[in-house]
């Protein structure tokens, strides 16, 4: 290449033990990009990929945005970093408010961790303080909710119901935490938007409360949609459901919108979208555009009030925190993706396209091999039927994705669709292209076997 840097072929590519890859098929093949721009990436080898996952869902606003690059380069110049423990600086508070402007309801008190595992360990964490500071000490039990994902942190692992991402570390989980059955039915493939039908299995929460005491139980924590399992909708009602629930035991409802959050949905949360107002909200990825790392976790006023009056004045009050939280170059990236959320009206923007790639999407039903569409706002799913064994035709598909020129994230079998906020129905016209190709050359090839 031309323009060839340090990181686009290095010299040996045994020594970097990469994560959720398999490093034996990545370093016979190795797939690298070098340059990004807008919602197109480079690879090493020449192609180019519409950015159809925008990354790992956390590149929203596009690749290379000089307002973020300058917020990034200015904050730098004046304070690279500060002790974010007994001290602080301005723009933290900065954010802090904005965040909690865009937030529902009173969820108004924020704390920043470094990704979106930090921040699901962290409201776990805060669930527990929070009951502790209010005197009943016994409410410690976690409920997720099988194919729920949360990260790779031993809470965050725990409450996800991911069955590959457990199986290795079963010894180490997090104790007393059950699962709720996941809300995909046989019936909601194919189905647009939100089923109509599976509102009910929000009872199994009731369920798991009446087995071991809804006074023993913290909180509830779910993905509004189902992100990183493949995309799944919640039934209408089902949500609802699940906060009366919670009403009644005295339960937290925690929404895990580290793929939701910043407009995924067009709305700011899927928690404004459902209409459900959760006690705790944890963000990431698009809360820096994906640049720097970042999470943060919203809390409603009232556990933050119950934690500070539990502790003396002077004491610490919640012994918690990241050498990361909050530091000066993340805040400033975040700052610079508000202005641009508001400047370019980008939730709104969300809305409005979200119908175009609906069409777009289920329009690839007429493929043999694709056995199920799943979508909400700008975020999709779609399944491809299993080739021998688990997870080998996803891996296969975005092989040859990649080859045809789209990047996508695929998952077990499921690929998911998340495109850039900032794409056009051209560019949505683009992604479904290909995505037609890449699913079409793999048919082919696995017929010619
Ligand atoms: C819903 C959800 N929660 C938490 C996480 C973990 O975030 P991170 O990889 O930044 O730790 C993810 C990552 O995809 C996610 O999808």
């Amino acid at each position: 290449m031309a323009n060839r840097t340090r990181t686009d072929i290095p010299n040996s590519l045994q020594e970097h033990w990469m994560p959720f890859s398999s490093n034996k098929d990545f370093k016979k093949n190795p797939r690298l990009i070098s340059n990004a721009k807008g919602i197109y990436l480079k690879t090493h080898d020449g192609n180019t990929l519409i950015d159809g996952s925008s990354g790992l869902y956390c590149n929203p606003l596009g690749h290379g945005r000089r307002e973020i690059i300058e917020a990034i380069k200015n904050q730098l110049e004046k304070l690279d970093y500060t002790m974010p423990f007994q001290q602080g600086y301005g723009g933290s508070f900065e954010l802090a408010t904005k965040i909690a402007q865009k937030t529902p309801d009173d969820l108004n008190r924020i704390f920043y961790t470094i990704c979106g595992s930090t921040a699901v360990e962290t409201a776990i964490k805060i669930a527990v303080a929070y009951f502790r500071a209010k005197g009943e000490p016994k409410r410690f039990r976690f409920i997720g909710r099988e194919r729920g994902y949360h990260g790779m942190n031993i809470g965050s692992l725990t409450v996800g119901g991911i069955v590959n991402n457990v199986k290795v570390f079963t010894n180490i989980l997090m104790p007393g935490v059950k699962h709720m059955r996941h809300t995909f039915l046989p019936d909601h493939k194919f189905v647009k938007g939100q089923p109509e039908n599976g509102e009910e299995l929000a009872n199994d929460l009731e369920n798991i409360a009446n087995e071991v005491g809804g006074e023993n139980i913290a909180a509830c924590v779910v993905e509004p949609i189902a992100g990183s399992t493949g995309v799944l909708i919640p039934p209408k009602g089902y949500l609802p459901r699940l906060r009366k629930i919670c009403d009644k035991y005295g339960i937290l409802l925690i929404f895990d919108e580290v793929v939701t959050g910043w407009g995924r949905t067009g709305s700011a949360f899927a928690a404004q979208e459902f209409g459900v107002t959760p006690d705790i909200i944890t963000m990431a990825k698009a809360t820096t555009n994906g640049i720097v790392p970042m999470g943060v976790v919203a809390v409603r006023e009232k556990i933050y009030d119950q934690v500070m009056d539990a502790s003396p004045d002077g004491a610490i009050e919640l012994f918690h925190g990241y050498t990361y939280s909050g530091i000066p170059v993340a805040v400033s990236a975040a700052l610079a993706v508000q202005e641009i959320f508001e400047k370019e009206d980008i939730f709104n923007r969300v809305k409005k396209i979200s119908s175009y790639f609906e069409e777009g999407l289920h329009s690839l039903k007429d493929i043999e091999c694709v056995e199920s569409i799943r979508n909400y706002g700008l975020l999709g799913g779609v399944d491809i039927k299993m080739n021998l064994k688990p997870g080998k035709a996803g891996f296969q598909v975005y092989k040859e994705c990649y080859k045809a020129g789209i990047n996508i994230k695929p998952t077990g079998d499921a690929l998911i669709i998340a495109p850039p906020f900032v794409c056009n129905k051209k560019n949505i016209d683009e992604i479904i292209e290909k995505l037609r190709t890449g699913i079409k050359n793999y048919y082919k090839s696995i017929r010619k076997s």
